[in-house]
């Protein structure tokens, strides 16, 4: 998450301001004008109503890619210390793993065992988290933080959305209460950040237990944290973990207006497994991690910066075979998931290694369209194709899955993936990074039971077809800005595939996001991030999935804000 404009955590204030303006001027021109100037004196911006923008060539936005880093949850429970993630942060180094692009060295449940002062300031035990250089006191997180940063590598930390945490039904150990931060969440995150934190992962077992709503608190706490960052310039990522029981994909995309954030769709892949503790015999297993990929496929919320998070890997832990850890890594890689490490770093095996950090898997992962892929063919039992389009025009990663218990051929259509199937395609294996040769078509793969098989296909791209805004002729330049009440509509949109990619041209030219809600045929909305695209005239584009009506041209797509000011939206253009 960012510092973000008025549209966000600090909307309502320019609602307020909004609504003296039009106490104090009677006619709303008057009002507007008086905001406009206000605004300008305060940097932000205003985009008059009926005032129309001119589009360039819409260039493809930069967006805040999935984190790629290690949690200790999976391999160290709640025995986590200074001296287990300094051992940690030194492996991420050593193994190689930080230069493949692993970064984030996040501290999970166990830190803190629900002690405050007399101020309502956390405080943590000075024997877990002792003075580590000249000068520090002990008890202070800022030191292993400054541990982590001193290594080149960012710092995650976790807190509960409740009063009580996790820590009120522990795996290991006995039970500490008052481990959440509620009633504490500006105090809480502040100090997060000031610590120097990049990285907060919020778990809602006292949220769930005293049955509040998640939507609400974790807008809170996103409003908490958008305080923090204004506070001490230091932006924090925001980990939503409610285990997807109160659906997050429909309201956690830009919740509270945070610019960056993650939400956990499903409950853990496995509980912790500790070296020389009790449950130290406990397996990872094959159907879980394919049941968290399963419960973790949202495609149309994941865009713009926001990702379904499936949960921290257990790749490399025990239970899984070599061939069973390449199939969790891609299919985590397919999905453009978070890639957060839960197995042991200074454990791993050459082999783990190797697929942790393969270039090529890892750069589907990172792909900065940052869509999630999506199923585009099953057959028979347990026969699936899995497409993730990729930012360059033509190319698709896609992922053969067999879960059967059979060996079997897989066939891909390149019109099934939304290409021309009239052209040739070349084809790559992800993991052998070997070319295949080319075709035509239909290509087919030989994929051995509960297995799979990942390719990178590069073809001519499928039509898509443009819709500009307002109605006017395609290929017409101006922009509609999104604003309160004056919602953007494009009715009689067809499409070709039932989950079709849209691109969609905008103009913001502030210096932050913008936002809106886009409602598909009268669906929950998805709240669409509209990052800074240079100057009043520099369009830029995102790319959205999104489940449309394949029967006629029937389709209506709705963007709406509730405060303002929105983004332009010049035209969509619709596979
Ligand atoms: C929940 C979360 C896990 C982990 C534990 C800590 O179960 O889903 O990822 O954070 O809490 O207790």
């Amino acid at each position: 998450m960012a510092i973000e404009n008025i549209c966000g955590p600090l909307g309502w204030t320019v609602i307020q301001l909004q609504r003296v303006m039009m106490r104090r001027f009677r006619n709303r021109r008057a009002a507007q004008i008086a905001l406009a100037l206000l605004l300008a004196l305060t940097g932000m911006n205003w985009f008059g109503s009926g005032e129309v923008l001119a589009e360039s060539v819409a260039k493809q936005i930069p967006l805040t890619l999935p984190p790629m880093g290690w949690s200790s949850w999976n391999g160290f429970s709640n025995t986590v210390d200074s001296q287990v993630i300094m051992a940690q942060a030194k492996a991420m180094i050593s193994t190689g793993m930080a230069k493949a692009g692993y970064q984030y060295i996040n501290i999970d449940e166990g830190w803190w065992l629900g002690e405050r002062d007399a101020d309502g300031n956390i405080v943590v035990d000075e024997k877990a988290w002792p003075a580590l250089a000249p000068g520090e006191r002990a008890g202070d997180m800022a030191n292993i933080v400054r541990y982590i940063h001193g290594l080149g590598l960012k710092a995650g930390i976790y807190t509960d959305a409740g009063n009580d945490g996790c820590s009120m039904y522990p795996d290991l150990g006995p039970v500490y209460q008052h481990t959440g931060s509620e009633g504490h969440y500006e105090q809480d995150f502040l100090q997060f950040a000031k610590w120097g934190f990049d990285y907060v992962k919020v778990d809602w077992c006292g949220g769930d237990k005293e049955k509040l709503d998640p939507a609400v608190q974790y807008a809170d706490i996103a409003r908490a944290i958008f305080m923090a960052e204004t506070d001490t310039g230091h932006p924090l990522l925001f980990s939503i973990c409610e285990w997807g029981k109160n659906s997050p994909w429909t309201w956690a995309p830009n919740v509270g207006g945070a610019v960056a954030d993650i939400w956990r769709t499903s409950g853990d892949i496995v509980a912790p497994i500790v070296a020389h503790h009790k449950f130290s015999g406990r397996l990872a297993s094959f159907p879980g991690v394919l049941s968290n990929f399963d419960e973790g496929v949202h495609p149309e919320a994941q865009h713009t910066g926001y990702y379904n998070d499936p949960d921290m890997m257990v790749v490399g832990m025990p239970g899984l075979t070599d061939a069973q850890n390449r199939v969790h890594m891609s299919l985590w890689a397919i999905s453009g998931a978070p890639l957060l490490v839960g197995a042991d770093l200074t454990k791993l095996s050459d082999a783990t290694l190797a697929t942790l950090a393969n270039p090529e898997v890892l750069a589907v992962d990172q792909d900065s369209l940052g869509l999630q892929g999506i199923k585009v063919a099953s057959f028979g039992d347990g026969l699936e194709v899995w497409s993730k389009a990729l930012s360059a025009p033509g190319e698709r990663a896609l992922l053969l899955l067999n879960r059967s218990g059979e060996a079997a051929s897989i066939k891909v259509n390149l019109s099934d993936l939304g290409l021309a199937d009239s052209s040739l395609a070349t084809v790559r294996d992800v993991w052998a990074q070997k070319d295949l040769g080319s075709f035509n078509g239909s290509y087919s793969a030989a994929v051995p039971a509960l297995d799979a098989v990942m390719l990178i296909v590069h073809g001519t791209e499928g039509t898509l077809t443009k819709y500009a805004a307002g109605g006017a002729e395609t290929g017409a330049t101006s922009g509609m800005i999104v604003q309160r009440n004056h919602p953007v509509s494009f009715t009689q949109v067809a499409s070709r595939v039932p989950m079709a990619r849209v691109r969609i041209a905008y103009l913001n030219p502030g210096k932050t996001p913008r936002f809106a809600e886009l409602r598909v045929n009268g669906r929950t909305a998805t709240r669409i991030a509209f990052p800074p695209a240079g100057s009043e005239q520099a369009s830029g584009a995102v790319w959205i999935e999104s489940q449309l009506d394949r029967s006629g041209a029937n389709n209506v797509l709705s963007f709406s804000t509730s405060c303002d000011p929105g983004p332009a939206i010049v035209s969509i253009s619709v596979e």
